[in-house]
């Protein structure tokens, strides 16, 4: 149970207010992830460059994390970049991403000190080119005393190399404190991973339509509710996180136990039991 004593509900649009007007405030999820995707295909169906595309979703970035830090949310993380768009997409994409991305946090830091956000990553970001890493530094220190939203880029990210990279750090602290594997938890591999000192998303979104996890926190979302919506990314706005977010809670959250209904009727044949 989660809620927020810094949310900020006057600050959001009418619209918004309205959708956030039908959710339960003390089951607000805590950490929000979410798959930005449909960059491309926005700018295809208006006959424009992919480039435009990116530079829109960018602007969906900035608005989704403000409305994120209006209700309070802690935890909000987005996919990015991933490795494979890295290995995988035309280089002049890729650099265009980069310097997107430079110029993002560049133009938006004020923003993001007026809405009390801070800015971390996670991902083989130290392979990335070194003025990108320079910005991002610089964003990260700047926001460092934010008590706000969390946002966290995804960037240079991929799930499976979190796990290696968790694995080799968790066998280079056994091989350290001399232990051996036999011992070894799920707790104990969590402390390893990118997200060690966040909580497990509650709510992953993807957009475009598509049903696909694409390498994304495969370890965190082992019980997180999925939320996918058609439309692109570009076209994805603040008041679009509160219906995702309403989806979520008109689901009920089992973590492979039973259901409310189940449990009822478990506790009046339990009743039955004793009691005949
Ligand atoms: C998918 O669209 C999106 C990405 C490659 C990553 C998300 C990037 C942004 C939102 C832009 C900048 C982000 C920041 C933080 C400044 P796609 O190109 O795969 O779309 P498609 O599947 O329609 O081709």
């Amino acid at each position: 149970m989660y809620l927020s004593a810094t949310s900020r509900i006057h600050e959001l649009t009418p619209e918004e207010r309205a959708v956030y007007a039908t959710l339960t405030p003390s089951r607000l999820p805590e950490h929000v992830a979410i798959i930005m995707d449909g960059n491309g295909r926005w700018a295809g169906a208006r006959s424009l460059k992919r480039f435009l595309g990116h530079q829109q979703g960018a602007k969906s970035v900035q608005m989704v994390t403000e409305t994120a830090s209006r209700i309070g949310l802690p935890w909000l993380t987005l996919y990015a970049f991933s490795l494979e768009n890295n290995l995988r997409r035309p280089r002049a994409e890729v650099s265009f991403l980069m310097r997107l991305l430079r110029s993002y946090l560049e133009s938006n830091l004020q923003r993001m000190m007026d809405n009390n956000v801070r800015i971390r990553y996670i991902g083989r970001t130290q392979d990335l080119p070194t003025e990108v890493q320079e910005k991002m530094q610089w964003a990260e220190e700047a926001t460092a005393q934010n008590t706000g939203t969390t946002l966290t880029l995804a960037l240079n990210y991929g799930a499976r190399s979190e796990i290696v990279d968790a694995f080799k750090g968790l066998t280079a602290e056994l091989k350290l404190k001399g232990l051996s594997a036999e011992r070894v938890t799920e707790e104990d591999f969590h402390r390893h991973l990118y997200t060690a000192h966040m909580p497990d998303p509650d709510l992953l979104i993807r957009t475009s339509g598509e049903m696909r996890i694409s390498n994304y926190l495969l370890w965190q979302i082992a019980y997180t509710e999925i939320f996918v919506t058609e439309r692109f990314w570009p076209d994805f706005r603040g008041i679009h996180l509160l219906e995702a977010i309403a989806a979520y809670q008109r689901r009920e959250r089992r973590y492979g136990g039973l259901g409310e209904a189940e449990r009822e009727g478990q506790e009046v044949s339990e009743e039955a039991r004793t009691s005949g």
